[in-house]
């Protein structure tokens, strides 16, 4: 039995495999309270569903993630977020009814037209970093493939050159590593520098926006109307243009990466999809399933109140474990087997409810091409042998490896 008193989201074998603790949890504590940590881990679907849907009960607005090292934060930090714009919540960390506004704005941004516009460049992009390794019968496919796509895809969807690609990627790196981990001081600080960098560039971007507007996501914000009448202000754009990076780059990543090694991992499911390419959306839900890139996010308990049974009280957080409900039993019959065919579609790897994932078609796009581009260029894509420790990036939050050599034979 997995000792539940001796878990620790950031030990090292929870890293490795968070899978047994979340089991455990389901069977022994559905609603479990973390020692040290104070929060509850809520692992059942159902609870997960009702805290999910219930923005009366728990706010999203949950306060710094599992970090706390800087929390009150220092003075030097202070001073460097004072050379940017203020945070202001509009999307992940907001709640109804002001988190309406600010979706329905960014909803008309990312319409499904302009996602369907996205597919042939999304091909393209995925055509031309395949071309650089096709000839070569072996690939890194996190840093050659999995990081760039989804990288250059919002990068040109959010007007920045290919130049400025690598300052972009960091950005996004920093923007999200506050998130999952317990960071030093240096390295949050470092983090708070890049954040004022990215603010700084975009600024300037959405003035340009301003003076000459384009068909773009930039231009959408700038004429965005609150209510119809109030423009946005620059810390609102920024702050949503930042959620896009923190939301939507090493989330996608981590689902090429995670559903490629899956794919590899079990021959039969392979052998499936190599002769049935419609099976492929099949292995996007089931990858997104099995292994959640957003393990899961915080909420607030707002009033006293109980959960699958337990007391929560007012102002705890809770952790929804979106990677645990998307293997409970209940739900999904032989929860761990991956199974390209299986009736995955209701799992809640993008959320539920008010914040379900913005980015989820672009997201499950770039991955069905991100699948059949690899799949079609290669021939017998397999693991390379000795080289793969299938280690994971170090974070509760988000579930993402840091590596995975492929070979193959080129066509
Ligand atoms: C596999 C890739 C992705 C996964 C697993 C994922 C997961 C999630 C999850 C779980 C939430 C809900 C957060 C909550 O309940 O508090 C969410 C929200 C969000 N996602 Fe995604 N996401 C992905 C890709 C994207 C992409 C590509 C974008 C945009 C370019 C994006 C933008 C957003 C935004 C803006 C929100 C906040 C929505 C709100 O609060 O109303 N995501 N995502």
């Amino acid at each position: 039995m997995t000792a539940l008193s001796q878990f620790n989201p950031l030990a090292p074998e929870t890293v490795a495999c968070p899978y047994p603790f979340y089991k455990a949890m389901r069977e022994e504590a559905p609603v479990h309270q973390v020692p040290a940590l104070g929060f509850f881990i809520v692992s059942r679907y159902e609870d997960a569903r009702e805290v999910l849907g219930d923005a009366e009960r728990f706010s999203s607005n949950s306060g710094p993630g599992v970090n706390g090292v800087l929390d009150p934060p220092d003075a030097e930090l202070l001073a460097i977020q004072a050379e940017g714009w203020p945070a202001v919540n509009t999307l992940l960390t907001n709640d109804p009814p002001d988190h309406a506004r600010y979706r329905g704005l960014v909803n008309k941004a990312f319409t499904p037209r302009r996602v369907a516009a996205m597919e042939s460049s999304i091909r393209a992009i995925a055509a031309e970093l395949l071309a650089r390794f096709a000839g070569r019968g072996h690939a890194e496919i996190v840093s050659e493939f999995a990081v760039p796509l989804p990288l250059t895809v919002i990068a040109d969807a959010l007007g920045v050159s290919r130049g400025d690609l690598p300052t972009f990627k960091k950005w996004s790196d920093d923007s999200v590593a506050p998130l999952g981990g317990f960071l030093t001081r240096e390295r949050q600080l470092a983090c708070a520098r890049s954040v004022v960098e990215f603010q700084k560039y975009f600024a300037a971007r959405l003035d340009e926006r301003r003076r000459h507007p384009q068909d773009d996501i930039l231009t959408d914000l700038v004429n965005a109307r609150l209510d119809g009448e109030k423009p946005l202000d620059t810390a609102e754009m920024l702050s949503i243009l930042q959620q896009l990076l923190v939301a939507g780059n090493e989330t996608t990543t981590n689902l090429i990466a995670s559903g490629t090694m899956l794919l590899l991992q079990h021959p039969d499911q392979l052998s499936r999809v190599l002769a049935d390419r419609s099976l492929i959306p099949g292995l996007v839900e089931e990858a997104l399933r099995v292994e959640s890139p957003v393990q899961g996010l915080f909420r607030m308990a707002r009033i006293d109140t109980e959960v699958g049974g337990v007391r929560v009280p007012a102002g705890a957080r809770l952790v929804v474990m979106y990677a645990s409900a998307n293997r409970d039993e209940t739900v999904f019959p032989d929860a761990e087997r991956f199974d390209v065919c299986r009736e995955a579609r209701g799992h809640l790897a993008f959320g539920y409810g008010t914040h379900f994932c913005l980015g989820s078609p672009l997201a499950r796009m770039e991955a069905a091409v991100a699948f059949e581009t690899l799949l079609d260029g290669t021939k017998n894509l397999r693991l390379a042998p000795g080289k793969n420790d299938l280690a994971h990036v170090p974070s509760f939050i988000l579930r993402g490896l840091r590596q995975l050599h492929v070979e193959f034979d080129p066509v």
